[in-house]
């Protein structure tokens, strides 16, 4: 069975920003997790490059559409390649594949019964891409998420019958494994529990849109076509557009990872298209928090986003990985703070593993031939170190296929904390001037190199790079494929030449607001 995992298609209307990067970032870690665990992982991203939102950006700048939308999608992909992002499909809308498959779902979707002729008339935000509800001021109607203006719509479209899939929904997200974290089921229930209408799927005076099929001047609703671009990156193998492939391409996706903002798309809308074109529904739908910035929203007109090209520049792939895995509970909202942010990374994982590492083997090199100690008696399972590593193994690999990072993070950081207390407690430094504590500081330094193995091995789905660090530090290969028995104790071979030890981590030192 392969695992999918996707992040949203992100909009081409604006260069990418910090929060796209966070979904990225922890669907780039639990991906490398799969990996860990089981030899078939898909991860995809990619851009939603249609629509009006887009349309009008691209006039705005006076490009072209499609000029537009290829230099966006460019940002979007140097972006993911600069923080190390592992996916393996890339899915752009405006790929002409991807049209064909629009085509054949919708006409699927018709076949079942499901599209019909009706009028849509309502209050429309481009910048949500979506119809609101009555608005609270009827004479200056405003989006409560965007606070702009809404467009009154009148026209004919195509609707999807989604009041026909009342039921099949109603129980679908009654289920307690499909939307997740458990704190946003009720919402959708509740959005499910007062009636589903039918939606339009056609746009009548949007021409940077999917043409519909048979429907001469209409394009597709930009979601329409956007949910569908899941399907379309599992074929994007080289072989037919075909529904039938999808099964043994990849589908259902295993988890969909999405921000609150867009989870009725993927909770509601979704599973109904895809249960009236008889397809599987994807396993599991994440809707994770939203970043603010030092208790704000961010937003262009406060003038305060954090661009995730700077981010990078300035504090490195690591930094920013930590802070936002180990600090947010994935699925709440949370907010970026440079102090802590600074405060986290330098005490982590510059003070804690980073030094740790250092000076331990600093020691081992200075009293035992600049290589890993030999052992004696006490360093095997019983270990206290290695009783807390079993521990700490066990917490991570229950964590993190629920997307609990920051469990995750802190249990291994945890293991450091304990193999650091171990040094102090054991204090080599002055046993070594001691006569006949040979054996018992090697022992002592051997099960502090272990346990500091072990945290790198535990790092490479969250700090992939530091992991990589850690490890050659310590003579070994990264880790890259099944790491089960990586994780085991006793890992680390005595004798094992250590080079000299050079900083894992460099302390981040920001005198100036990122
Ligand atoms: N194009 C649609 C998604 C289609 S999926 C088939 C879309 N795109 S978007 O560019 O607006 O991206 C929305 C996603 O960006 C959110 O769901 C979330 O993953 C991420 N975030 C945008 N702003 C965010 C924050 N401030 N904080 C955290 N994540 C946020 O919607």
């Amino acid at each position: 069975m392969t695992y999918t995992l996707t992040t949203p298609l992100y909009y081409v209307n604006d260069r990418p920003h910090l929060g796209s990067t966070y979904t990225t970032i922890a669907c780039d870690a639990l991906a490398r997790f799969q990996r860990l665990q089981q030899d078939s992982v898909l991860f995809i991203t990619g851009v939603d490059e249609h629509g009006q939102k887009i349309q009008r950006t691209a006039e705005a700048a006076g490009v072209s559409p499609q000029i537009h939308c290829d230099r966006i999608s460019d940002s979007y992909r140097d972006l993911w390649r600069r923080w190390d992002i592992s996916q393996d499909r890339f899915i752009r809308t405006t790929n002409p594949r991807h049209r064909q498959l629009v085509e054949q779902f919708y006409l699927r979707v018709k076949a079942s019964g499901d599209v019909v002729s009706g009028r849509q008339t309502g209050w429309y935000c481009v910048a949500c891409e979506e119809y609101k509800d009555e608005p609270d001021d009827a004479d200056s109607p405003t989006c409560p998420i965007h606070q702009r203006e809404l467009e009154w719509r009148d026209e004919e479209n195509l609707f999807f019958r989604l009041s026909r899939y009342q039921e099949a929904i109603e129980t679908l997200v009654a289920r307690d494994d499909f939307i997740a974290p458990a704190s946003r089921r009720q919402e959708i229930r509740n959005f499910v529990a007062q009636g589903l209408r039918d939606f339009s799927i056609s746009r009548a005076n949007v021409a940077w849109g999917l043409p519909v099929p048979e429907q001469s001047g209409h394009t597709f609703y930009v979601w329409f076509d956007a949910l569908l671009g899941y399907l379309s990156a599992l074929l994007d193998d080289g072989g037919e557009i075909e529904l039938s492939r999808l099964e043994s391409n990849g589908w259902p996706a295993s988890i969909h990872v999405i921000g609150k903002d867009i989870l009725r798309f993927h909770a509601v809308y979704w599973p109904a298209m895809l249960m009236s074109a008889g397809l599987p529904l994807p396993k599991r739908v994440f809707g994770h928090g939203f970043l603010t910035r030092e208790g704000q929203k961010m937003g262009k007109s406060l003038g305060n986003v954090l661009d995730p090209e700077r981010l990078l520049d300035r504090c490195g792939v690591d930094a920013v990985r930590w802070y936002l895995l180990r600090d947010i509970q994935f699925g709440d909202d949370g907010d970026f703070q440079q102090q802590r942010f600074i405060d986290l990374v330098n005490n982590d994982l510059a003070n804690t593993i980073g030094n740790l590492l250092n000076r331990t083997s600093s020691m081992a090199r200075k009293w035992f031939n600049d290589a890993v100690p030999p052992r004696h008696g006490n360093s095997g399972e019983k270990h206290p170190l290695a009783i807390q590593a079993t521990k700490t193994i066990h917490i991570v690999m229950g964590a993190l296929p629920e997307l609990a990072f920051k469990q995750a993070a802190e249990a291994i950081l945890q293991l450091a904390i304990a193999a650091n207390g171990h040094l102090n407690d054991t204090a080599p430094w002055s046993r070594m001037k001691q006569p006949g504590q040979e054996s018992s500081v090697a022992d002592d330094l051997y099960v502090v190199l272990e346990a500091a193995r072990i945290v790198a091995v535990l790092l490479t789905p969250l700090l992939p790079d530091l992991s990589e660090r850690i490890l050659n530090q310590l003579s070994l290969a990264p880790v890259s494929d099944q790491w089960d028995e990586q994780l085991c104790w006793g890992g680390l071979r005595p004798g094992t030449p250590l080079p000299k030890p050079s900083p894992v981590m460099q302390r981040l030192e920001l005198d100036e607001p990122l």
